[in-house]
């Protein structure tokens, strides 16, 4: 089935690469919904990731993040996000990436003008509004930094459950949805959307990557089980 697919990218015009967690597993970067090593496996999401819980505890929250953040900035792109950058090198403007992850791996990899639908961990952005005294004065110390001020808080600037994705960039996903020939569901479950909804109102085929079973399996024209670092550079590669 891969030289299958492989045939299909030839001859696809326009791909969107749309990524999830497991794009950044073989980087070291835990999943949210592995049982046993997924970030969320301490904890529930309603204790962290959310803006309820961050005013109720900032500093749990707060430090929750930087703990990942640390985490991340000791990994490295993997094969997987090498293969996505140097394609849209050899290939200028062929290939989109859309990610739900707020790690900075593919960017990082060297892909250009990545549609990150989640934010952005290593970020921060005001909890209220920013006003005249906050963005005059640099944010105090603390954990989180607040404005010396009026005492708003920093936050990381992701998106929280049950808070609106970035405008334009899903505006731009679901626009390179529509146009493509050919998406990659690489390394997401496929449970969370609207960024899955993507897959599923996209144009052009559809090719599932991941070793397990997904909640978008049943919209794939192929579903290649196997881990994102070892498939992706033998769909990509110019071999
Ligand atoms: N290569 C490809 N896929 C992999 C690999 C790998 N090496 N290792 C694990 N996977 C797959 C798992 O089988 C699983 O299907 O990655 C998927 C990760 O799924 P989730 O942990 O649910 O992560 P994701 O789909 O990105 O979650 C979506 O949910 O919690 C929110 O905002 C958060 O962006 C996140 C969103």
């Amino acid at each position: 089935m891969t030289e299958v697919v492989r045939s299909w990218l030839r001859q696809a015009r326009r791909i969107v690469l749309l990524s999830g967690a497991g794009m950044s597993a073989e980087s070291g970067v835990p999943i949210f919904r592995d049982a046993q090593a997924g970030l969320w496996a301490n904890f529930r999401p309603e204790d962290f990731a959310t803006e309820a819980a961050f005013r109720a505890r900032p500093a749990m929250v707060w430090d929750w993040y930087q703990m990942r953040r640390e985490a991340i900035a000791k990994v490295e792109p993997n094969a997987g996000h090498l293969a996505v950058a140097a394609f849209q090198q050899r290939h200028p403007g062929r290939l989109t990436v859309v990610t739900q992850n707020v790690d900075g791996l593919h960017q990082r990899a060297g892909s250009p003008g990545v549609l990150a639908l989640h934010g952005n961990i290593a970020a921060d952005q005001w909890l209220d509004p920013a006003r005249a005294c906050c963005e005059a004065s640099l944010p105090g110390g603390g954990q989180p930094p607040s404005c010396a001020t009026c005492g708003n808080l920093r936050r990381p600037a992701v998106v929280w459950f049950g808070e609106m994705l970035p405008q334009r960039e899903l505006a731009l996903a679901q626009q390179a949805a529509a146009a493509c020939d050919l998406m990659l569901v690489v390394g997401t479950s496929g449970l969370v959307y609207p960024a899955a909804g993507l897959a599923r109102s996209t144009r052009g085929k559809v090719v599932v990557v991941n070793p397990e079973a997904t909640d978008l399996d049943d919209a794939a024209d192929a579903v290649l089980r196997g881990s994102a670092g070892s498939l992706l550079p033998a769909l990509l590669g110019d071999g």
